[in-house]
Formats: structure tokens, sequence, C-alpha cells
């Protein structure tokens, strides 16, 4: 079997923020599109990014207006003002929302049309300008992988867009950022970084190069996700959930996801609800789904999680597995339901079908019909 493993340049550590500038130098650019949201310019790190850019000599120009669950009008902004002001690289400062747009107007930029023309599994043709990737959060491993989400309106719908073009160039995570997030941005961002590694794992697209990431990953969140959220100042618990989330990034990227973002997404591109909080309520459903698919994997997550030296059985170490998970989200106050996050008369019938159609829904170790995702949705909303 061949397999393929696509990774950015990776600069990790305390303040590494302050290495942005001389990074695009080396990546030959003049004029940087800084895309970010209003919430981390609140928190100060838009300004140190772009005092790093002066610093450097270098000029910028700055879009941050991007929301949570951003949609195609901060794409087509944001490439609007690129154009205008003849900018020749992208930097993305912020969360997943903010990573995704920046690399959805660094395709619309190179590439024209619309970013519709993107949905799905390597529509992009021509290279992109120069991108650098800052999170700061521990969640989304956008600043590592091939994927970008972004809402379409008009369907209602987060389209889910897939090339090896999307990896950004560099990928510069620095755990110090990541105290300046409130628990429940911290909780809900690092639930989706356990999504990730777990689909990943379980994902029929893993290799051994994705298991190691995506194990380790694990490790870490689930070590560390109950006092990263407990205490904004534990410096040690932010630099394990940075390394978490980078690692279940690299894994997912790569291993692509499963059942859980195919059905996250569907909600998502309908209700104005954070990602890792619905990602967290599906998982454990649908893992109890999977569990039969790849008992020894799901054996293996249930090790991590707690099951090594209770039973030698691997269907029983897989649902202690979720057992510890469910009992992880309610630690750290995850909501259980999608009842309980406000979905009103939700039609899962019509969102099963769009989860069945995209792109994650075909990496999920289980055959899944029509009515078996409604039927996940139905348990989950209860
Ligand atoms: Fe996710």
């Amino acid at each position: 079997m061949i397999t393929k493993f696509m990774a950015p340049e990776i600069i990790f550590g305390d303040h590494a923020i302050h290495q942005i500038g001389e990074s695009f130098l080396r990546l030959g650019a003049q004029r940087i599109l800084v895309v970010s949201d209003p919430g981390v310019k609140a928190a100060g790190w838009t300004e140190q990014a772009v005092n790093n850019l002066k610093e450097t000599g270098l000029a910028h120009t700055l879009y941050e207006k991007v929301t949570t669950n951003p949609g195609t009008d901060q794409v087509i902004n944001g490439a609007a003002l690129y154009r205008e002001e003849k900018c020749d690289a992208v930097l993305g400062v912020g969360g997943g929302s903010a990573l995704d747009v920046a690399k959805a107007v660094a395709i619309i930029v190179s590439n024209g049309g619309a970013i519709e023309d993107y949905e799905g599994v390597d529509r992009i043709h021509s290279p992109l300008p120069p991108t650098i990737m800052v999170p700061t959060t521990a969640g989304s491993g956008s600043e590592v992988s091939q994927f970008s989400i972004i809402i379409d309106p008009k369907r209602k719908k987060k389209m889910t867009i897939v090339s090896k073009s999307l990896v950004p160039d560099i990928a510069i995570v620095d755990p110090f950022v990541l105290m300046t997030k409130d628990h429940l941005l911290t909780a809900a961002t690092g639930l989706d970084a356990i999504s990730h590694a777990i689909e990943a794992y379980v994902s029929v697209a893993a290799t051994p190069l994705t298991d190691v990431h995506a194990l380790n990953a694990l490790k870490l969140a689930a070590a560390n996700l109950r006092p990263s959220t407990a205490s904004h100042t534990n410096l040690e618990a932010k630099r394990s959930m940075a390394m978490a989330s980078m690692q279940a990034g690299l894994a997912f990227s790569n291993a692509i996801l499963g059942a859980v973002h195919a059905m996250s997404h569907a909600i998502g591109g309908r209700y104005e609800l954070p990602h890792g909080e619905i990602n967290s309520i599906l998982l454990p459903h649908v893992m109890e789904f999977n569990l039969i698919a790849s008992p020894s994997r799901f054996a293996e997550i249930g090790d991590i999680l707690g099951a090594a030296g209770s039973t030698e059985n691997e269907m029983e170490k897989g649902r202690f597995g979720i057992r510890a998970l469910r009992s992880l989200a309610g630690d750290i106050g995850a909501p259980k339901t999608l009842k309980e996050v406000g979905l009103n008369n939700p039609d899962f019938h019509k969102m099963a079908e769009t989860a069945l159609e995209d792109a994650c829904m075909v990496t999920n170790p289980r055959d899944v019909t029509l009515q078996d995702v409604e039927a996940l949705f139905l348990k989950a909303y209860e």
C-alpha cells in the first residue's frame, strides 16, 4: 500500500508568535493580508502579530471580521481586500474559523471563481500564495491540515474543502497564546481535538504515520483537558493541549475523519453552535455505532482512557473508553444532548442527507445508511 503524509513546517513553543515576520521573509512575501477575528483582536494577539510584521519591515492589511462558523461572504470580502491592497501572502491568526477563512481567501486569489467551486476533494488547480497560520485555540488543527470549512448560506451547508494545497507553508504554534481563552472555549475546542484524534485513529484511511499522532494527541488531551479548562494560567497544560491539537490535526489531515464530523457539519450549516460542543455530543453515540467495525482500535482508545488492566475483552475496553469520554465531557461542563444546546424542530432527515454527502463520511470505519444517521441524530438529541 502506498501512503502519503502532508505536514507544514512547524514552529512550536512559548512566544513563537514573534517568528511570524522572519518566517514571511523566508517565504519571499512583502505585503501580508492578516485574517483574524474580533475576539482574538480584543485579546491582543492580532496586534502582536501585526507588530511583529512591522518590526520585520513587512507591510500588512487587516481583515478582522471573521465570525464563528464563517460563511462565503467573509471569503469574498477577504479576497477583495487582498486584491485591492495588492497583497502577496496570507496570515491567519485565530481559531479554526479565522484560519479556514484565511485558507479560503488564498484559494480564491490564486484560483479565481467562487469558494463553492472548490467544495470536496482535490478541486484546487493552481498554487496558493504563501500562507502562515497561528492558532489561538487548541482544537481545530487547521494550522497543519489540508481542510477548510466554510458555510454556504444558500444551501445551509458547511462545505468541506480538502486539498493538499491547503496545508499551510508554516504553522506557528504558541502555547502562551492559549492563556487568554475562557474555559468554555478551552473545553469545546479541546473536545474537538479529541474527536479529531479518535476519528482519525479509526478512519479507514489511517496509516502508521497518522496513528502515532492520533494516539499521542489522545493521551495528551485525556491527561490535560481537565486542568487546561480549569485554569487559564496553567501553561504546562496549555503546552500539552497545543501539542495535542496539532498532532490530532496532523492525524486527521492525512487520515480524514468520520461520521462525527460529517454529522456535525450538517448541524453547523443550519445552527449557530460551537463545533466542538456538537462533536462531543455526537462522539459517544458514533463510537458505540462504530465499535464493531474496529474492536481492537477502540480497545486501544479505551486503554488510553483508563481501561488497561480492567479487562482483556476488546469490546469491553471500547465501551470503557466511551464512558470515560462521557465523564470527561461532563467534568468540563460540556452539554450532553442536542436538545440542550437549542436545536429547535430539527429536520434530522434533511440533516442526515447532508451528512451522507460530506467528504468526512467516506472514511468512517462502518458503513452508514440514511436510517443509521437519522437514528444517531435522534439518540444524540434526547
Ligand atoms: Fe473538528
